[in-house]
């Protein structure tokens, strides 16, 4: 099969969002959904992909930066999706063989649907191939028109519909495969002869027949796949869609989610096997190892959990590494640049940034660890802070192997403390201080007995 081209439209302004910012930008799970219609298009081996861009067209080129391979067309007023297409004829009205068409707010067709329309489409020798899908709702979508023996014969959208058409269920997904040479003189030929003055892609199809050019359609069954995001709930139904879509693959892979509705896990995260996850959490763009606890609440961002993790209830973890056997809250904030060794307790209201800890390494309750280094089985006790920032440059805190750090102290970077040290309870560290040192600086307690007594009332 020839290798297609691919044409995604993504030019039009998304009244209907009735928002400010350009509609393939809005995010569903935590992505812009022009990067779902993206990852779609590049699993098609050998493809070339074209985007069609106009309204808000420097926004929409910078949210698709980590997408080298696109060729970006411009249509400078947005007429309609046929004379968007139109703008790709410089490239692709030379070539010969399938060219793809994807909307760019049609987001949750699977790659097997794209493979089954290109192998209809290359089977039937059709001058255009559409797929359709039969819905509960087809409000908002163009209507199939069919004669009586099936035959298509044409796409009504629903601004154009008589309320008998109305009633057609069966509805265009938005996703066609062209033969390019049909395509461009078709495109030529359209008139925007209709209820929104547009010159509408579907009607190549009308065209098609005039020429007495097969056409067929190519019928997809799972009606959440073609759902198209026009406005906010849209958006909405769609994201709900996906979530169900990737919670159900991960349940059927062995992971435990103890409330679907409330688990929200993004298409990039990978989960390992044996993995226990509470409600309400949110892992996006993460890795999750093997034998992992996640309680609720919790929010992974670009986090990395090694096997045998434990993270408890409420934690906020971005861009963090974590090696085997970590334990990690509850409530506990590890900030990017955060990596944690093998078997690191983190605590209650700890908070961690730029930090690295070595194995076996504590800091259970109430901290503030931020640019340091703290070495293997090293203890930070609670209310340790490392004071970092002198109001103008951050400074660094090494803290070696071993060092036992006392309740309430404090760090002033830089600083570093050797190998075995012990900080008394209470201190502040100002200088460095040499492997194997007690450090105590606090004042000397003065003990008046009996004097409370002046300070009491007599009855
Ligand atoms: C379109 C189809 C409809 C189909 C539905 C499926 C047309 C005329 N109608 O309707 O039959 O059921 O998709 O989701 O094609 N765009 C441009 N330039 C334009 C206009 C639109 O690039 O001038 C882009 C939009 O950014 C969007 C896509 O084309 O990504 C579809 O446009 P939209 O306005 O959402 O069309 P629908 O009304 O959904
Ligand atoms: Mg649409």
């Amino acid at each position: 099969m020839q290798a297609p081209h691919i044409v995604i439209l993504a030019a039009g302004q998304g009244k209907r969002m009735r928002s400010r910012r350009p509609k393939v930008l809005h995010e569903v799970l935590y992505r812009p959904i022009i990067h779902y219609v993206l990852d779609l298009a590049r699993s098609i081996p050998n493809r070339s992909i074209s985007m069609i861009v106009g309204h808000g067209e420097a926004e929409v080129r910078k949210g698709c930066e980590g997408f080298s391979d696109i060729k970006f067309f411009r249509q400078d007023q947005q007429l309609g999706t046929g004379h968007a297409v139109r703008t790709t004829e410089s490239f692709l009205g030379k070539e010969s063989g399938p060219v793809i068409v994807l909307s760019g707010d049609v987001i949750l067709i699977q790659k097997a649907s794209l493979e089954g329309l290109l192998k209809a489409h290359a089977e039937g020798g059709s001058a255009g191939t559409i797929a359709t899908c039969t819905v509960p709702q087809p409000r908002g979508y163009g209507r199939i028109l069919r004669d009586a023996n099936r035959h298509i014969v044409g796409i009504r959208e629903e601004a154009d519909c008589s309320p008998d058409e109305k009633s057609i269920r069966e509805v265009n997904t938005g996703l066609y495969c062209f033969e390019a040479s049909s395509l461009f003189p078709a495109l030529s030929k359209l008139t925007n002869d209709n209820k929104q003055k547009e010159y509408y892609l579907p009607d190549v199809l009308k065209q098609f027949l005039v020429d007495k050019k097969p056409v067929a359609t190519f019928e997809m069954s799972d009606a959440n796949e073609m759902l198209g995001v026009n406005d906010m709930h849209d958006l909405a139904q769609v994201e709900l869609a996906l979530r169900n879509r990737i919670n159900r693959f991960w349940l059927t892979e062995g992971v435990t989610l103890q409330d679907p509705a409330s688990t929200f896990i993004d298409s990039r995260t990978k989960i390992g096997k044996d993995v226990f996850i509470e409600s309400n959490v949110h892992l996006i763009e993460s890795i999750v190892g093997h034998d992992v606890t996640i309680e609720s609440g919790t929010r992974l961002v670009r986090a990395q959990l090694g096997n045998g993790a434990v993270i408890r209830q409420g934690s906020y973890l971005e861009d963090a590494q974590l090696g085997v056997d970590c334990s990690v809250g509850p409530y506990a904030r590890l900030r990017p640049g955060t990596q944690l060794g093998d078997e690191v307790k983190i605590g209650n209201f700890v908070e961690l940034k730029k930090t690295k800890m070595g194995k076996g390494a504590k800091a259970s309750h109430l901290s503030y660890i931020g640019d340091a280094e703290i070495g293997d089985d090293v203890n930070l006790g609670c209310g340790f802070i490392t004071c970092n920032y002198d109001g103008v440059n951050k400074h660094k805190t090494v803290i070696e192997n071993g060092v036992f750090v006392g309740s309430d102290s404090q760090v002033v970077a830089p600083v570093t403390i050797g190998a075995g040290s012990y900080v008394a309870s209470g201190t502040t560290v100002t200088e460095d201080v040499p492997a194997k040192s007690l450090v105590i600086s606090r004042g000397k307690q003065i003990t008046k007995a009996g004097y409370a007594a002046k300070y009491t009332k007599k009855k």
